[in-house]
């Protein structure tokens, strides 16, 4: 199956596109309650609005197909208190024809993923109107909780309204420190590029797939895509020294799957159980080093999912063929629980069950394609997971085949 048909480009904004942006915004001020203003702004006005943001850096990004501009959103400041600077507010509008398209959701999850990779950690909507529920489902698709409702706070087109108020951390939210800004206390100055500044594999396009699997698991979609040649040439290289093999389990079953390791530590599972040894048992040599380009691919998705300095020492490599599966599991065999799990998808799709973490918990069907990332950890760490037989297609770049590499911290 191909990947989701694209619905719309996104892209950062370009002064070019203020006409179309001041448009969209005008038909919302004079129609709507999602922005409390009541006369629309001039072109004028909003190249003033979109300079202040990007002279500070601030994400604006716009929806376009066949040409035409079809949605803009941006992040700025929360609120101007210098203490209030690591957060930000969304903000996002569609032409009216968009609506109920995905636009959004892409809109959004491209924002999210452009506000986490400048080291925001809170993000804020705040939503005219308690009767907007596109919008309220639109940011809770997107994991944001809603946090509260300040009551008849506006009053436009003869009636109070609402604002509803969500929330959602972004990144390592407040379990860190914040990154230091230049200056940190002046809100104004930019800040210092961050470690991840444009995440390389960072697929405007495929964020609209992204979603929030459980507390402290996210997909992130096309993030690897960008990579994925490099990907695949590395993981034939490392096959020519350390095999693909059919590994069985400690009951004596032959797994379907076909798996190799890279990485200080190889998950290895035989008739002795399920361990890591830091030599494959079939050349009894040291498993291949794990590449730089893995190396931060994960560390760059582990901190887009929340988890900054994850440092894998372990790569489990899998290869399924059409009618192959791996069956519901755990990880459970590193060391440390606090540290996630990164899952990176290459080829052929897949669909990821994903489970709770007591066995028999509802088990949902999860689509995977092509250059997918998979992240879980904290609270759901030690969930069940596993892949449903996997149906017959080809893949440009890998054939008759999937290729899965398992990051973990296995020491
Ligand atoms: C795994 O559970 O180790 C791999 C899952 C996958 O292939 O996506
Ligand atoms: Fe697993």
């Amino acid at each position: 199956m191909p990947p989701a048909s694209p619905i719309a480009t996104i892209r950062a904004a370009h002064t070019t596109d203020l006409p179309a942006i001041t448009a969209i915004y005008a038909h919302h001020v004079l129609h709507g309650c999602a922005s409390f203003e009541i006369d629309p702004p001039s072109t004028e006005d909003m190249t003033r609005r979109m300079d202040a943001l990007r002279a500070r850096d601030y994400p604006y990004l716009v929806a376009e197909q066949d040409g035409a501009l079809i949605g803009y959103a941006y992040a700025g400041p929360y609120h101007p208190r210098v203490a209030y600077r690591d957060t930000v507010e969304d903000s996002i509008y569609l032409a009216p024809e968009a609506a109920g398209r995905g636009v959004g959701t892409a809109l959004l999850g491209a924002l999210i993923a452009e506000c986490t990779a400048r080291g925001y950690r809170q993000m804020m909507a705040l939503v005219g109107d308690s009767a907007n529920t596109p919008s309220i489902r639109l940011h809770q698709r997107h994991g944001f909780r809603t946090v509260g409702t300040l009551q008849s706070v506006g009053y436009k087109h003869g009636r109070w309204l609402d604002v509803v108020l969500l929330q959602r951390a972004l990144g390592s939210g407040d379990r860190t420190p914040p990154r230091q800004a230049l200056n940190p206390k002046d809100p104004d100055m930019p800040r210092p590029p961050p470690a991840t500044a444009t995440l390389p594999g960072l697929d405007l396009q495929s964020c609209m797939r992204d979603r929030v699997l459980g507390p402290g698991a996210m997909l992130l979609a096309g993030r690897a895509r960008a990579t994925a040649t490099e990907l695949v040439a590395l993981i034939e290289a490392i096959a020519r020294s350390a095999p693909f093999r059919r590994m069985s389990t400690p009951g004596g079953r032959m797994m379907s799957v076909a798996m190799t390791n890279c990485g200080a530590l190889g998950w290895v599972s035989d008739s002795r159980g399920y361990r890591y040894m830091s030599r494959d048992p079939l050349t009894d040599l040291p498993w291949p080093a794990i590449p730089a380009a893995f190396a931060s691919l994960a560390g760059q998705a582990a901190a887009e999912a929340g988890y900054p300095d994850f440092m894998p020492d372990a790569c489990l490599i899998n290869r399924y063929e059409p009618g192959t599966r791996l069956t519901l599991h755990q990880d459970r065999n590193e060391h440390d629980f606090s540290q996630p799990i990164v899952s990176v998808s290459l080829g052929l799709p897949a669909r990821f069950l994903w489970g709770g973490l007591a066995r028999t918990d509802p088990v949902q069907r999860i689509p995977l394609d092509h250059g997918d990332i998979a992240v879980w950890g904290g609270a759901t760490r030690l969930a069940h997971h596993g892949i449903h037989p996997l149906a017959e297609g080809t893949n440009a770049l890998t054939g008759r085949t999937r290729l899965n590499l398992t990051f973990r911290r296995a020491a």
